[in-house]
């Protein structure tokens, strides 16, 4: 049975009140926190290090969802994990399949769950290398680097193009999007196939936002 979980992206949170802001999304009834880890080289932007994944992983309950937008997360993914990440998602356009598949399995043996991710514009059979390994695919909706994006109207089909290659590999991957993902548009996006959806501005810069949090809830 497909689980559908809310992954609100701290990235759109007010910084100077992050617990606040979580602890809202929590009573909204998010799943799984999304924090996107920026390295100012995969993508124009810098954001969080593992400290502050250490931070959040002793004040609160949602399971932290590192998303490494860098170029070399060999270097970083030892200190993610130590940090309390509960799952890793790593870009396929940072490597090959013989430099990434150990990193993946290395996620998995520090029990959490690893995710491939692909950017708007990297076709979709760059994930068939890791289908037999990863508990996820992470499919980007916006180009990669910013929060507040307009959603890529090409994403849909390969939602549903994505969802049909998830389901011949007989095995239960999760179809996380990230980006541009509102409360107009994720039944769109549920219908198509996805099931783990990261939500950023339209969470956390609601005016409400564990009300905000609370419906897209209610649409799954
Ligand atoms: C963008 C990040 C996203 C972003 C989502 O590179 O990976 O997680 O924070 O924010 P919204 O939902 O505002 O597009
Ligand atoms: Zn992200």
């Amino acid at each position: 049975m497909m689980k559908y979980q809310l992954a609100p992206s701290i990235l759109a949170a007010d910084a100077a009140h992050l617990l606040h802001d979580v602890e809202a999304a929590a009573a909204g009834g998010a799943a799984v926190l999304h924090i996107d880890v920026m390295d100012g080289h995969f993508v124009p932007n810098l954001s969080y290090g593992p400290h502050t994944v250490a931070a959040l992983s002793g004040q609160t309950a949602l399971p932290l969802d590192v998303h490494l937008m860098v170029e070399h997360p060999h270097t970083l993914l030892e200190a993610f994990l130590s940090a309390g990440a509960n799952s890793v998602s790593i870009h396929a356009e940072t490597g090959t399949p013989e430099t990434l598949r150990p990193l993946l399995t290395c996620i998995q043996a520090g029990g959490a769950r690893c995710a491939v991710a692909i950017k708007p514009l990297t076709p979709l059979t760059a994930v068939l290398p890791y289908l037999d390994l990863v508990d996820t695919v992470l499919l980007m909706t916006v180009e990669p680097g910013y929060g507040g994006q307009a959603f890529l109207p090409d994403s849909l089909p390969r939602i549903e193009s994505l969802r049909t290659l998830l389901e011949r590999s007989g095995r239960a991957v999760d179809l996380q999007i990230d980006g541009g993902v509102t409360l107009q548009n994720v039944s769109d996006c549920l219908r198509a196939g996805a099931n783990v959806i990261v939500a950023g501005s339209a969470v956390f810069g609601a005016p409400d936002i564990r009300a905000a949090a609370a419906q897209f809830v209610s649409l799954f």
